[in-house]
């Protein structure tokens, strides 16, 4: 059975977690475990320790586990969300769908508790594991922590003992029968002379193989010394095994007699390989069960890493090798060779603002005494990171090494419900660039989206500049107190209305409309929405056609990892959106250029935040991933209406998640990899904010994207949903029969046998040589041709039920195409493509009457992406007359996948639901209750899974 261990957190001990300590949460799902673990921060901030882990083999379980574990694992140690300081995640190498399940949790819970994301590479994780199970970190308080950990009263067994239970609930499934279990087959580390080991003063070589499936491993060696890490070979890599033991024995060689240890979950497939070509050449290898354990996770970023990142939470993603099957063969076909998948370090911006954490400490003190007077000292500074309410943001240079140095920073706190700046210090080599005031807007910003309304601070009155800057900021002074400072020097104090009742109702109030985020990763576009009740204030739509065009279909596993790197400037795009236009934006559609308008420190201008590299930058192939704003400017203007006029002027670059009322996301049907990464990223977002999750089905969705706002479905309906994956006729009497499901609602009269009909088209656009997507092209091209050309095959026309087969028509299609060829006859193309849509035309028409005479509908629907068919459209348009029924498409800026239909969905389903739901907020705002109803709505768990199937 699967096995889990550890709540000790690997030979230290379980202190109890004062509320002011902060935390740093670690995770790694990209093997056989879920990886989870905490760390607490010393006192003075520069070191962490080990407070408990917890390892679970359970292969392919991720998705289900890693949340509750996460969950489980604070509640037990009693830590809130808002002593997290950081999130760190191991970003493979591993298991694709493994890491990507971890990096889009991780993204979810940063983005939503507003920490920093830092990703670290799974084998230092696993070096670093190993240096900590060993002692060989042994500051002053990592000593201290191993030394209680021995005494009896925290024997590991009594403790173990108490997490047992919860635990194996959590572990508790039938899928889970097939695991391999590393502990089995190699020594656990106690089973090892564990001081003799560490205390030989010898440094310890380390192999480590992860399994990379397709027969090849990932292979890493590391030398561990008393407090020392080292990394040999090069960075991750990926090889057959063969060649990882190959590359080990060569390194080792001069390592003869040494402590040699091997680790990793390649092992369980090729420990012999490895323990025979080692001694083969004389090497006596050790195999220890070490996993990434999160403890290890956290230790490998403080010591190795955290000064080089910014941060940011759009910049993590998952450390690939290799490239997918697809573009691996397609490469073949074409001779081309593939470089080496690059990492996304040479994009890092050359300056970067985050949410400052204790390890910033002596950088902070530094900066103060040598620019501001050194009043801040490193143990004030330390209390400040330890009090309730502070929100502090650092600005920091990418130096010629890589690593990042503090250049400003702003101290604020929200005390007593108003948020009084204390300090902002800025490097006199980086004035006038604008940091001050973004880092003090960012701190406004937080407070604000806690409904903090006022905003106060105190500044000498020689200290023009400050002055200048707090009045750009749009501070009022207030008055002033005469020998304030303790050097005889005059105080002023200025204020600043943050928001005002109107905004604050607007945002939290009991009439607020219901506000929804959406979320949409089943197919080819990542797309994320806002909606105040079925108001649709902002919808974006980054699609990945290009990516997928020269394989001419979407690859799956391109499809999943262009998620991982879009969503979340997807999503911070549609808060941008739904709140009102952003200033670059609106400066630029007023002619101005947007460099032009910011706020400025000083006299000169700033730079946009572009150029200065202060925004998270693109996803990481930004020039070829397009963001489609559901056309961007409508978008725009469609919120400017919504929360706009009211909301105007706050300050606010954004909605807050404190806002939001519900999110939904697509978890079904779909491709599997895909709407994972949408629904990891929602669970970690809906846990890190409390904002309740809903799940909703794609096609539902584009049902629901035919609905005008003020309207809903009207029933009974049939409804023809047509997409790339999907072909079928339903029919509903009304509304979910059981609150909120989409399952039992719609009876599904008949589908597709084989292909789809959007697949359809691809297909035989793919045979014409047109580009993908074929759907659009064909059609415009049909539009030119005569239907009646030739006479295509019109599969189970005549069938009498409501099945469909396109596969045949497909097969006739490229057959005739080959024929002509062959016989040297030049294709019509107009009339060929014509004649094949009207093959499939018919059959639907006819099928759809039919459906709608059966069950005496009062409404026809067509949806799905081949909506956007305009024959199609009118062909059905003109049937239902005959029929005396209603015919509803969707706007053709709708037919294609987008999550506006996702939250229309979800707000549909909250509407017919009756009343009653409260708000959950992680903030200072209180929870309102919400006019529309979500509370009989059944929530998605954060066990969740998606599911590539249908249950309509
Ligand atoms: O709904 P959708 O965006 O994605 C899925 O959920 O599958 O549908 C995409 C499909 C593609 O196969 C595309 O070729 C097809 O819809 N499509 C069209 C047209 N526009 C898009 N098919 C025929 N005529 C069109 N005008
Ligand atoms: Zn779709």
């Amino acid at each position: 059975m699967s096995q889990t261990r550890g709540r000790d957190a690997a030979g230290y001990a379980p202190a109890p977690i004062a509320p002011d300590v902060r935390v740093v949460l670690a995770c790694d799902t990209s093997g056989a475990t879920v990886e989870v673990g905490l760390a607490r921060f010393t006192p003075d901030g520069s070191e962490l320790i080990p407070v408990c882990e917890r390892s679970i083999t359970a292969p392919r379980e991720a998705n289900q586990l890693l949340l509750p574990t996460i969950d489980a694992l604070l509640q037990e140690q009693d830590v809130s969300r808002e002593q997290l300081a950081a999130i760190i995640v191991g970003r493979g190498p591993g298991s694709f769908t493994g890491v990507r399940i971890g990096v889009a949790t991780a993204k979810g819970l940063a983005q939503g508790l507003g920490v920093p994301l830092y990703g670290v590479s799974t084998t230092d994780a696993i070096a670093w594991s190993l240096a900590l199970q060993l002692g060989l970190l042994s500051s002053e308080e990592l000593r201290a922590s191993r030394a209680a950990a021995e005494r009896p009263e925290n024997a590991p067994a009594e403790r173990s003992q108490r997490s047992r239970g919860e635990l194996c609930e959590l572990s508790e499934s039938p899928a889970r029968s097939d695991l391999r279990d590393l502990d089995e087959r190699t020594p656990s580390l106690e089973q090892l002379d564990l001081p003799a080991l560490a205390q030989s003063g010898r440094p310890i070589q380390l192999a480590v193989a992860l399994d990379a499936m397709r027969k090849e491993v990932y292979p890493a060696l590391f030398e561990l010394s008393e407090g020392r890490v080292l990394r040999r070979l090069r960075p991750d890599y990926v090889t057959t095994p063969e060649a990882a033991a190959a590359d080990f024995v060569a390194h080792l060689q001069s390592h003869q007699g040494e402590p040699l240890l091997l680790a990793g979950d390649g092992l369980a497939k090729y420990e012999s390989l490895f323990l025979e070509t080692a001694s083969t050449a004389g090497l006596e290898l050790t195999p220890v069960a070490t996993p990434p354990l999160g403890i290890g996770l956290a230790q490998a970023w403080l010591a190795s890493g955290y000064e080089r990142d910014t941060g940011d939470v759009a910049a993590v993603l998952p450390i690939y090798t290799r490239y997918s099957d697809a573009e691996e063969s397609e490469a073949q076909r074409s001779q081309r060779t593939l470089e080496a998948p690059a990492d996304d370090a040479s994009q890092a911006p050359s300056l970067s603002i985050r949410p400052l954490l204790p390890p910033d400490t002596a950088a902070m003190a530094r900066l103060d005494a040598d620019f501001a007077g050194g009043l801040w000292t490193s143990g004030l500074i330390s209390s400040e990171f330890k009090a309730p309410g502070r929100l502090l943001y650092g600005a920091f240079a990418r130096e010629a090494d890589g690593t990042r140095r503090l250049v400003a920073f702003a101290m604020t706190a929200i005390l007593a419900d108003e948020l009084q700046v204390f300090d902002v210090v800025t490097e006199p080599d980086h004035r006038g660039l604008g940091l001050a005031t973004r880092l003090l807007q960012a701190c406004l910003e937080r407070a604000q989206a806690r409904g903090v309304c006022t905003a106060t601070l105190e500044v000498r009155r020689s200290n023009t500049v400050a002055r200048q800057l707090y009045e750009r900021l749009g501070f009022t002074r207030v008055g002033s107190r005469q020998k304030y400072y303790p050097d005889g020097e005059d105080a002023a104090f200025y204020r600043k209305e943050l928001l005002t009742t109107a905004q604050v109702a607007r945002l939290w109030g009991p009439d607020r409309p219901l506000r929804v985020l959406a979320i949409e990763t089943s197919c080819d576009e990542t797309a994320a929405a806002v909606l105040e009740g079925d108001h649709l204030c902002s919808s974006v739509v980054a699609s990945q056609i290009p990516f997928h065009a020269r394989f001419g279909g979407v690859v799956p596993e391109i499809a999943s990892r262009k998620h991982t790197e879009a969503i979340v400037s997807t999503v911070e795009e549609a808060l941008r959106l739904g709140l009102l236009p952003p200033e670059p934006l609106r400066a630029t559609a007023a002619g101005k250029s947007p460099a032009s308008v910011s706020l400025r420190d000083s006299d000169e201008t700033i730079p946009s935040p572009g150029q200065l590299g202060l925004l998270p930058p693109e996803p990481a192939s930004p020039p070829s991933l397009s963001l489609r704003g559901a056309k961007r400017s409508e978008a725009t203007r469609q919120s400017s209406q919504a929360a706009g006029p009211v909301l105007q002027g706050t300050g606010l670059t954004a909605l807050p998640f404190s806002a939001l009322d519900a999110l939904a996301v697509t978890d079904r049907p779909g491709l599997i990899g895909a709407l994972i990464v949408g629904l990891a990223y929602a669970k970690g977002l809906s846990w890190a904010t409390g904002v309740p999750l809903y799940g909703v089905n794609h096609l539902e969705g584009h049902l629901y994207a035919t609905v005008d706002e003020g309207d809903s479905l009207h029933y009974p309906l049939v409804a023809l949903v047509v997409s790339g994956g999907h072909t079928m006729l339903l029919a509903a009497d009304g509304p979910a029969v059981q609150p909120g499901a989409s399952a039992g609602t719609y009876q599904v009269l008949g589908s597709t046998l084989d292909d789809a009909t959007g697949e359809a088209f691809d297909k035989v656009a793919k045979a014409l040589g047109l580009p993908y997507p074929g759907g659009p092209a064909l059609s415009k091209l049909a539009a030119e041709g005569n239907p009646a050309a030739i006479d295509f095959p019109r599969a189970l026309l005549h069938s009498g039920d409501y099945s469909f087969s396109l596969s045949g028509l497909k097969t006739a299609v490229i057959t005739y195409i080959k024929r002509e060829q062959e016989a040297g006859r030049e294709l019509n193309l107009p009339d060929l493509a014509a004649s094949f849509q009207q093959a499939i035309i018919d059959v639907q028409v006819a099928k759809a009457e039919r459906a709608v005479s059966e069950t005496s509908a009062r409404a026809f629907y067509l949806a799905g992406g081949v909506a956007a068919n305009t024959a199609l459209r009118e062909a059905l348009a003109v049937a239902m007359t005959e029929h005396d029924v209603e015919v509803h498409v969707p706007p053709l800026a709708l037919c294609g996948d987008n999550a506006a239909m996702i939250g229309r969905t979800l707000v549909a389903h909250a509407a017919t639901q009756g009343v009653g739901s409260t708000v959950f907020a992680t903030s200072t705002v209180d929870p309102t209750p919400c006019v529309a109803s979500l509370a009989a709505l059944p929530k998605l768990g954060l066990d969740a899974e998606a599911s590539a199937h249908s249950d309509l």
